[in-house]
């Protein structure tokens, strides 16, 4: 089937009287649940409470025949430059594969396998160096141990590692306490040196080019910090790079020892597998990490074996898909039942919205379809108490992914029952509703007059028909969070596939860097080319300054 003819079988089927909705296919079909959820081992992807039905899946699956997402993730495996603007494989599946007994790098050697053999190398000197602090055989200047690491990166260099740290370490504590300072915004520094001890704390300056100027401009900050307190010769023994650029990283100061690689074929938001992961290993334990890596992998050889109409990367991005440009929703809510999830939303936002935020197909001409809708989310129940209103009953459809562990790692089972029953009364309203009939009668068995009743119950309706999908696994350990991420990095390639999109450049970020550097002089009263608007609010900005 060519792919125009899908996107219209896809379009005529949504027009079918009734297919969009989601209470009457429950009505027609009990057995939904079990026919619309797909798992691997223990994790469950059920999109039941939507309205793809048998017809809508197989129609999504012809459109990525069409799109020949076959021939793309064997391209994106083989290590072909799928990220065609940069000229790049992407080839992060790589950091998280395990070490194969005949592994070595050898000219003759597959991308796949050269890439391996790097990854392999790099992620052993990373564990010994992790093995070193953990052991006190690396100190401070001052002898001490660390007992805090404090990772200077922004974007991908920030949101994986504070994200994977944050969800490992709730649970057993951090071998070193980790913090993130990403933002250039002075007062992100200002609150961490007031808190942290330079004598026992080790810097980890992130960045893949090392020359984002805010982490540069952080890093500088954060070495005069240490130098100030310890003296210059500190530095050293203090800072450690994580980057691809070691000419910089030695202009900087931090010895090639010191340094922890990674190859430029692995993005940015793809990156926290690969030495950028280096706090998570520091603060969760190298256990911990491994474990992840191996979550990744696992779901990595899913994504890469299992067919389509099983696959739960595809499953995912087809039901985004169906959501996306058959009903044309414009975002998408991330709800992860479960606190260690709370910063999930924000690391899906960049991974989402910086690889399928694009407006062009991969030949240059605009693209064809609708692409990555708007992503947004919070901790469930938190998100229940502030936008989850909208999501109910406003105007506009937003699908949810629900994510939920069946075990949690706390002695609770109070407190998690009520977690359980709040994400499923979520999805089950939002599929189901309430109608006008039903938010009358609750009044009235209130005891609400008929005056009261005929005034409020309007606003007491839910309209239902509103999709989620709920991804429910045993327990949120190391390893399925390592699963939970690998699913929805190949769900966005799988989305870029199916768009047209290069899911692995960024060109959108470029743009405000290279301004922001044209505008920093008439910051200092310097003269600068700049838009009218831009001068008027310098000139602003500078009279706020001068004073009252
Ligand atoms: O903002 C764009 C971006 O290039 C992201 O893609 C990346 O994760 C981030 O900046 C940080 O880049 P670097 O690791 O090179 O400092």
């Amino acid at each position: 089937m060519e792919s125009q003819e899908a996107w219209s079988r896809l379009a005529a089927l949504a027009a079918v009287a009734g297919a969009r909705d989601i209470a009457a296919r429950f009505a027609a079909d009990p057995d939904r649940p079990a026919r619309m959820t797909r798992t691997l081992d223990d994790l469950s992807l059920d999109l039941s409470r939507s309205s793809i039905g048998e017809a809508e899946l197989a129609a999504l699956l012809a459109l990525a025949g069409a799109a020949d997402l076959e021939g793309f993730r064997r391209r994106l495996f083989a290590g072909e430059a799928v990220n065609a603007t940069e000229h790049r494989p992407a080839l992060h599946m790589a950091l998280r594969a395990p070490e194969p007994a005949h592994l070595h790098a050898h000219a003759n050697a597959s991308a796949w396998d050269q890439a391996c053999a790097d990854a392999v190398a790099e992620r052993t000197r990373m564990r010994r160096f992790v093995a070193d602090v953990h052991a006190g055989r690396l100190v401070g200047a001052t002898g001490e141990r660390f007992d805090a690491v404090l990772n200077i990166g922004i974007g991908g260099s920030d949101l994986g590692p504070r994200f994977v740290c944050d969800a490992l370490t709730q649970v057993h504590g951090p071998r070193l306490v980790p913090h993130f300072l990403s933002n250039v915004d002075g007062h992100a520094f200002a609150g961490l040196a007031r808190t942290l001890d330079p004598a026992r704390t080790l810097v980890l300056v992130a960045s893949k080019t090392f020359t984002t100027e805010e982490t540069m401009t952080n890093a500088a900050a954060a070495r005069a910090w240490l130098a100030a307190a310890l003296g210059e010769a500190a530095v050293g023994m203090h800072f450690a790079a994580l980057s691809t650029n070691a000419a910089a990283v030695g202009r900087f100061g931090i010895a090639p020892e010191r340094m922890f690689g990674f190859r430029d074929w692995v993005g940015g938001r793809y990156s926290v597998w690969s030495s950028i992961g280096m706090s998570v290993a520091l603060a969760a334990g190298w256990d911990a990490f491994a474990a992840f890596l191996a979550g990744g992998h696992a779901m990595d050889q899913h994504f890469r074996t299992a067919p389509f109409a099983d696959n739960l990367p595809v499953l995912l991005a087809l039901a985004g898909i169906w959501h996306r440009d058959v009903l044309g929703a414009a975002s998408l809510c991330i709800l992860g039942y479960d606190e260690r999830l709370r910063l999930l939303a924000a690391y899906l936002q960049q991974l989402e919205m910086e690889s399928n935020g694009k407006a062009v197909a991969l030949d240059g001409t605009p693209a064809a379809h609708r692409t990555c809708p708007i992503v947004f989310g919070a901790a469930g129940t938190d998100a229940q108490h502030s936008f989850m209103q909208l999501v109910h009953q406003g105007t506009d459809l937003v699908p949810v992914d629900f994510l939920l562990a069946a075990e949690p790692d706390h002695d609770r089972p109070d407190a998690h029952a009520i977690l359980a029953a709040n994400a499923l009364a979520q999805a089950e309203a939002l599929a189901f509703g309430r109608d006008r009939a039903a938010a009358e009668a609750a009044m009235r068995a209130a005891g609400a007059d008929a005056r009261t009743i005929e005034a409020v119950a309007p606003h007491r309706v839910f309209t239902g028909n509103r999709p989620s999908t709920v991804i429910l696994f045993r327990r949120l350990d190391a390893f399925t969070l390592g699963r939970l991420i690998a699913l929805y990095e190949h769900k966005v390639a799988v989305q870029g596939c199916l768009w047209g999109v290069n899911s692995f450049d960024q060109w959108g970020v470029e743009l405000g860097k290279v301004l922001a550097r044209e505008i920093r002089p008439l910051l200092a009263g310097e003269p600068a080319d700049a838009r009218a608007p831009t001068v008027a609010s310098v000139a602003r900005l500078r009279a706020l300054q001068a004073g009252p």
